[in-house]
């Protein structure tokens, strides 16, 4: 496909639905790539939003350098690498998994372009690198409270499409996806000492688990299992 003109709708973006996307950002000064799980939506000027919370390093990442990449990803298992990343437990996204884009890019029209070396998974089928256009300030609505967050606008400046996703749907792996946010959920619940929503959270983990484990042999759908299993440290 040709690269040039592409638009987020030309990848099967649709306006205001939630899609579940790996968020590549990189530190200001030692340059060190970060891979997040987070939502977007596209909007309906194409513009993307995305909602990281406060203390992730996603959020510290694009407050001092304002370019993110979207990489679109069909392995369920960097799902989980990227949103249960954990040095002390072993559970890493490796650097490998990188590759660079240079990119010339005027931040300020006062100055000349920036050249920038803006990291993506090399894995992805396609992956939208984006600036940020505006900062909104929301309040989202959990069911761990009302949390104060930044809506960042993104305005894609380099589309790379590699190849055609012919994902299928899979109860196996949509089951994972929901999971690893539950286990994320299910830490919090811990911390906070929240013995009825650990309770509630736990036994919907248990339950997907089991039909995971039922669906058949999805290796990338067990590989995540484990993973969330060393992450809450089963038995939890
Ligand atoms: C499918 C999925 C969607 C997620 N969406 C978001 C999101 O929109 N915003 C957010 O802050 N965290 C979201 N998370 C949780 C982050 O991935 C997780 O907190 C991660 O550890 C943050 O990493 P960081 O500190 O390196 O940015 C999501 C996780 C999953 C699995």
């Amino acid at each position: 496909m040709d690269t040039k003109n592409l638009y987020p709708i030309d990848l099967g973006f649709k306006p205001n639905y939630l899609y579940e996307i790996l968020a590549t950002t990189i530190s200001k000064i030692k340059k060190i790539p970060n891979t997040s799980a987070m939502g977007i939506r596209l909007t309906q000027d194409n513009f993307i939003t995305i909602k990281p919370f406060p203390k992730t390093k996603t959020l510290q990442n694009l407050k001092e350098t304002k370019i993110i990449t979207i990489n679109l990803v069909d392995d369920i298992h960097l799902y989980a690498l990227s949103a249960l990343k954990n040095e002390d437990l072993g559970i890493i996204f490796p650097r490998e998994y990188y590759e660079y884009e240079e990119l010339s890019y005027l931040f300020n029209s006062d100055s000349s372009p920036s050249k920038i070396s803006i990291p993506f998974i090399k894995q992805s089928w396609a992956v939208l690198i984006c600036v940020v256009s505006k900062e909104n300030s929301v309040i989202k609505k959990d069911l761990l409270g009302d949390v104060s967050l930044i809506e960042f606008y993104l305005k894609p400046l380099k589309i790379k499409f590699f190849r055609n996703s012919a994902k299928l749907f899979n109860r196996a792996e949509n089951l994972a996806l929901e999971s690893i946010i539950i286990a994320t959920r299910i830490k919090i619940a811990r911390e906070r000492q929240n013995e009825v929503l650990f309770n509630e959270l736990k036994s919907q983990l248990t339950s997907n688990i089991n039909n995971i484990k039922r669906f058949g042999k999805n290796y990338q759908a067990l590989e995540t299992v484990d993973l969330i299993n060393r992450y809450l440290g089963a038995p939890y």
